[in-house]
């Protein structure tokens, strides 16, 4: 992906599609009304139809028939020019790459203009939402007509020179965004554990301040790992710990380890506590947690930030069978603790339970795991906010602060321990699920920091965010988002500074 920033005339920039948004009430920027007098106005007239508009969503395309060097111009609308944010620049730059897909826009361009949003944060979101918005997951139609890629992203505008490195970095970030989603979408017969792993080794190839291991079923037991193993037992596919180290030659703090841990259930039935039919092909997203950590971890690398990170991914199925675990059963975690089995369908905070204690004994300061853990934070929170707890007030706003900057919308929950209660055993320290839905996600959340040891520790839960039925913006599509990727980025970056 190349990423070129020109202050050249936008009527000399050479694309097969310039961009620029439109506000409501619908009015051409600036800039815009220069090129408008190169192609005769035609753009004011469609404006005056009504045809062009800066109605959120709405994509006005015209040719330009050689008057400028650009093939055509893509009016995008932002909706109202008061509450423009990157949300609504990111959108538009979707729509426009999504409009422009089959019509071959390899090179794609974008007006800079002058409206009140930060110029760097502007050239952020329109690079982000033109990668992210021509991304298609139809990889397995064999007789589909793909959009074609976009190899080429053009800013342009007044000042923009002064925005290239945010530019480019936006361009690294979103483009392992869209791998992760490659790797959510797949299929669950394709993307197995062990093929998970291959993924992890294919980031760590990309870099030497990268080193992979992965532990398998036997080393997992040896571990101690009793609540991993247990999910993992009832498939045919073998489970995987993968371990993903990156240390920079000059890490800022050096004695800052960030632990990033992903849940990665390839395929999620339920197991004995079977899940219903319906949607259950949806459950080949539940490694959404773990994909978005080792394609974090890959972008992280390739943009050099100076942090050592401590990636852990466990990853396993959860089948019913012969061999599955069974509601009932007591399992003895990595930390000791023992924990009853009330249904095999919370099998999640059961692999992150060994895997968040793995990553705190190899040395994790700060804490923070992945994970499409419930469905109640989908009922609360939609496809749009994920769900942000955790122990240490300022772990937690750092997490916040970087979910607010990268467009991964979080929202910070309560983690009240009143609702510890509701894990009582009678037979063991913890059980897995309690016997109610209700504070469901909260109470998955208290679950987790049982096992997450000292020093502080986040979590957010994905499951409504990492993989959507329909589109939202900036997905013109259902699937994957790549939700976590550009939010991880930006913690790192936050914690290189
Ligand atoms: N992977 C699911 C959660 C999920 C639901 C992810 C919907 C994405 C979309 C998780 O393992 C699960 O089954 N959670 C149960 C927990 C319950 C048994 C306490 C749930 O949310 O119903
Ligand atoms: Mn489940
Ligand atoms: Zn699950």
């Amino acid at each position: 992906m190349q990423v070129d920033v020109v202050e050249t005339a936008p009527r000399d920039v050479e694309a097969d599609v310039l961009g620029f948004a439109v506000p409501e009430p619908t009015e051409l920027p600036a800039a815009v009304q220069q090129l408008d007098e190169l192609v005769n106005g035609r753009l004011t007239h469609l404006v005056e139809d009504g045809e062009l508009t800066g109605s959120r969503g709405a994509v006005t395309l015209v040719h330009t028939i050689g008057e400028l060097a650009a093939h055509r111009l893509a009016a995008a609308g932002v909706g109202p020019a008061a509450e423009l944010d990157a949300d609504a620049v990111r959108a538009a730059a979707a729509s426009v790459a999504a409009k422009t897909g089959l019509t071959g826009g390899r090179t794609v361009a974008w007006l800079l203009a002058d409206d009140g949003l930060p110029l760097a944060e502007e050239a952020r979101a329109a690079v982000e939402g033109i990668l992210l918005g021509r991304y298609d997951a139809g990889r397995w139609k064999t007789n589909g007509m793909p959009p074609t890629p976009v190899e080429r992203i053009v800013l342009c505008g007044r000042g923009a020179k002064a925005v290239a490195e945010e530019a480019r970095e936006a361009a690294v970030v979103a483009g392992w965004a869209n791998r992760c989603r490659d790797i959510v979408n797949a299929p669950p017969n394709e993307l197995t554990p062990v093929r998970l792993a291959g993924f992890a080794e294919e980031v760590a190839g990309g870099s030497r301040a990268l080193t992979v291991e992965t532990l398998g079923p036997g080393e997992i037991e040896a571990a101690g790992m009793g609540a991993f193993a247990a999910v993992a037992q009832g498939s045919e596919n073998e489970p995987r710990l993968i371990r993903l180290a990156y240390e920079p030659e000059r890490p800022v703090r050096a004695d800052v380890v960030l632990g990033l841990v992903g849940k990665a259930l390839t395929f999620d039935a339920g197991g004995l506590s079977l899940k219903p039919a319906d949607g259950m092909d949806e459950m080949k997203s539940d490694m959404g947690g773990g994909a978005a950590v080792l394609a974090a971890v890959g972008a992280i690398a390739e943009l050099g930030l100076p942090v050592r990170i401590l990636a852990v991914v466990p990853a396993c199925e959860n089948m019913p069978g012969g061999h599955a675990y069974r509601p009932g059963d007591i399992l003895t975690a990595a930390n000791g603790k023992t924990i009853e089995v009330t249904n095999t369908d919370a099998e999640g905070r059961l692999i992150l339970a060994d895997a968040l204690w793995y990553a705190r004994e190899e040395g994790a300061t700060h804490l923070l795991d992945l994970a499409t853990l419930t469905g109640t934070i989908v009922v609360a929170m939609g496809d749009f906010y994920a769900g942000l707890f955790g122990s240490d007030p300022d772990w937690v706003g750092e997490v916040q602060a970087a979910a607010d900057a990268s467009g991964d919308h979080a929202w910070t929950m309560p983690l009240h321990r009143s609702y510890r209660r509701f894990l009582d055993s009678e037979f063991a320290d913890v059980k897995n699920c309690p016997d109610k839905k209700r504070g469901s996600s909260i109470i998955a959340a208290l679950f987790l920091q049982e096992f997450a040891g000292e020093g502080p520790w986040a979590h957010l839960d994905i499951a409504g965010t990492a993989y959507i039925d329909r589109a939202r913006d900036p997905f013109p599509r259902m699937g994957a988002t790549g939700y976590g990727v550009r939010l991880l980025a930006a913690l790192a970056r936050r914690l290189s500074a």
